[in-house]
């Protein structure tokens, strides 16, 4: 396994059960991960859980972070509102796989209401042992974080 040297994870209350077995796996194989817990410290729900989290990606806080909530949909919409956050939802290995090599996403995210915990966790290590894979996928990558870039200065405008 490509062990990053931090991870951050975080789940709504629909996902709190698959996200504690999702911290044990990865801890048993030697990942560093923050469970950072926000909705037992805050009023929020799977907004405020996501923003949270991808704002610690964007500042550079952790390369990678997972985000379950009942269908890991919500979560990923609200990643990919903030700055340098790539976020897709997983419910296969191969997708998995294809989220870290070809689009180089730095943010996973799944539904507890619609895989059980053997496949999130195959699904979890497939995303940590790929890496980004370049060739034909990098200019392709580098557009999105271009046209990233142009949306959130066209924001500010
Ligand atoms: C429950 O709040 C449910 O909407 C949430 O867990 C998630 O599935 C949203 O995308």
């Amino acid at each position: 396994m490509t062990t990053p040297s931090k991870l951050l994870i975080d789940a709504d209350d629909a996902a709190y059960d698959l996200k504690d077995i999702v911290v044990e796996h990865l801890r048993s194989k030697g990942v560093d991960v923050v469970d950072l817990r926000l909705m037992e410290n805050e009023e929020t729900t799977y907004p405020g859980v996501a923003y949270n989290l991808a704002q610690k990606i964007s500042a550079g806080e952790a390369e990678r972070g997972i985000l379950i909530c009942g269908t890991g949909l919500g979560m990923a919409m609200m990643a990919n509102k903030v700055q340098g956050v790539f976020a897709g939802t997983c419910h296969d290995t191969y997708s998995a796989e294809r989220l870290k090599k070809s689009n180089d996403a730095n943010v996973l995210t799944f539904g507890a209401r619609v895989i059980g915990s053997e496949l999130a966790k195959k699904i979890v290590d497939a995303w940590l042992d790929s890496e980004f894979a370049g060739g034909g996928s990098a200019p392709k990558v580098e557009l999105m974080r271009e046209l990233e870039k142009e949306a959130f200065e066209n924001q500010k405008s």
